[in-house]
């Protein structure tokens, strides 16, 4: 596999400041570029001043829902107040599909993500982390486990210990609560919120989760000062820069260090090189597989959350990907709605069932064998999942299936029309979405089976 192109454009490296196309994966060479002086000051001071400087840097989450990073780590209890450890879970799951940052964090600034997790550690008064990482992430698992011991050999980590926990492969472990379970042994399935994890989370303990490139963050901001941060990129809401994940029907895909707040065109056509082959852009898969998918009328949307929800996208985990004029459209439906089936844990009904309706029914329209009516069937099941599971994997499949139908009706009708799919075998979702049937299973898994 070719290697991912790591860039940082248009903007201040703030995440991966001190890359140059060399990985700073030895101590040496992140201390080089100024590592882990940001920890050495945040100790210094008082927990509640560190998550005072987050809370006005306004960083808010990067694993997707957006959640101001300061305040949730303002509502895990201090050790006065409660007679248990208190834990960090650093989320490095990331199965979203289309997302491929947080591998990159790992690999190329993996000791920025451990300082971030003292410095989160230290503000919240925690001597436990676990990092989750992915089953499938092994050279991602082997650097940040090489960067961990070495700064545990140099004495950096003190008195509290990080654990690198890898997972078994399964999406919806990478839900904060399905995680936790996860962690703590137990099949991975969600748990009923509140109570929510800041009260009690691994073991029945305070634990603040947060995402991998949300924690590596941290010391950029301490070290840009907070007031400085929070006037980078799309302030007061979205500030500071992101790692776009570029991917797609694009000339030069990868992950862009840049500023909330550039548009999605200049990320695809001038950061990007645009759509190969003078083929023409179709549609975005906006923020993530879980989101509306985005049509070329808005492509001068500013990527920033409160732009793109005025036109009802999300930012997720900063996926843009580019599908372009060979592409059906209900093939995509199809593969998305194939995976959320595939990957639902199966606790609720909505999800459980309606993603299996979801699939059927995509697959009648790709075939040609569906009605007119199967498309407000396809709706209805859409609005009958929106809203009513237990977690947010249920809303993730109907979105984009109900987003793709919505605009881009006419190309499903034309599947009735024609009895089959017009593009015949030509359709191509290279470099979009694997076949749910070829998706990998993890050597962990592997090594449980045999
Ligand atoms: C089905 C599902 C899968 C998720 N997968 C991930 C993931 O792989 N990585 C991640 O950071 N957050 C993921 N999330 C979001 C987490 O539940 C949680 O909001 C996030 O880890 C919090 O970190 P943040 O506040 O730093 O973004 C997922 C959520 C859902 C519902
Ligand atoms: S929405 Fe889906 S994945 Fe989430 S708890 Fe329900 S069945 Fe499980």
């Amino acid at each position: 596999m070719a290697a991912t192109r790591v860039t940082v454009a248009d903007g201040p490296a703030l995440v991966l400041a001190g890359y140059e196309g060399e990985p700073l994966r030895s101590l040496a060479s992140y201390q080089a570029a100024g590592g882990y002086e940001q920890l050495a000051q945040a100790r210094a001071q008082d927990p509640q001043q560190v998550i005072g400087e987050i809370i006005e840097s306004n960083l808010r989450g990067r694993g997707g829902a957006f959640f101001p990073t300061g305040r949730k780590a303002s509502f895990i209890p201090t050790p006065d107040k409660i007679a248990k450890p208190i834990y960090i879970t650093v989320n490095a799951d990331e199965s979203e599909p289309g997302t491929f940052k947080d591998r990159e964090i790992m690999l190329k600034v993996p000791h920025r993500l451990i300082e971030g997790c003292l410095i989160a550690a230290h503000a919240i008064q925690s001597r436990n982390v676990y990092i989750y990482i992915r089953g499938e992430y092994l050279a991602e698992w082997e650097s940040l486990q090489g960067a961990l011991d070495e700064a545990r050999a140099a004495g950096i980590l003190g008195e509290v210990d990080i654990v690198i926990h890898r997972g078994a492969g399964a999406y919806i472990c990478g839900e904060e609560t399905a995680l936790l379970e996860s962690l703590e042994g137990k099949r991975g399935q969600p748990r009923s919120k509140p109570p929510f994890p800041a009260i009690s989370g691994v073991y029945a303990s305070p634990t603040l989760i947060n995402n991998v490139e949300s924690i590596t963050t941290i010391p950029a901001v301490l070290a840009t000062g907070p007031a400085e941060y929070a006037k980078i990129g799309a302030p007061p809401d979205s500030t500071g820069t992101r790692l776009f994940c570029l991917s797609g029907n694009v000339e030069r895909p990868g992950v862009y260090e840049a500023p909330h707040g550039i548009t999605a065109r200049h990320l695809i056509y001038d950061i990007g090189g645009g759509v190969p082959d003078g083929r023409e852009l179709k549609a975005v898969m906006m923020g993530g597989s879980s989101f509306p998918v985005m049509t070329p009328g808005d492509l001068d949307t500013a990527l920033d959350a409160n732009s793109l929800g005025q036109k009802g996208y999300f930012i997720g985990s900063g996926v843009v990907t580019v599908i372009d004029d060979r592409s059906c459209i209900v093939q995509f439906a199809l593969r998305v709605a194939q995976f959320y089936m595939h990957e639902s844990c199966g606790k609720c009904t909505p999800c459980r069932v309606g993603t299996r309706w979801l699939v059927q029914i995509l697959r009648a329209v790709e075939n040609g064998t569906a009605q007119e009516r199967d498309l407000e069937l396809l709706l209805d099941v859409c609005d009958r999942i929106i809203g009513k599971c237990l977690c947010v994997l249920g809303d993730s499949a109907a979105m984009p299936v109900a987003s793709c139908v919505t605009k881009f009706r006419e190309e499903f009708r034309a599947h009735l029309a024609q009895g089959g799919c017009p593009f015949g075998g030509d359709s191509t979702l290279d470099h979009l979405f694997a076949p749910v049937d070829q998706h990998a299973h993890t050597p962990v898994a592997q090594e449980a089976l045999s």
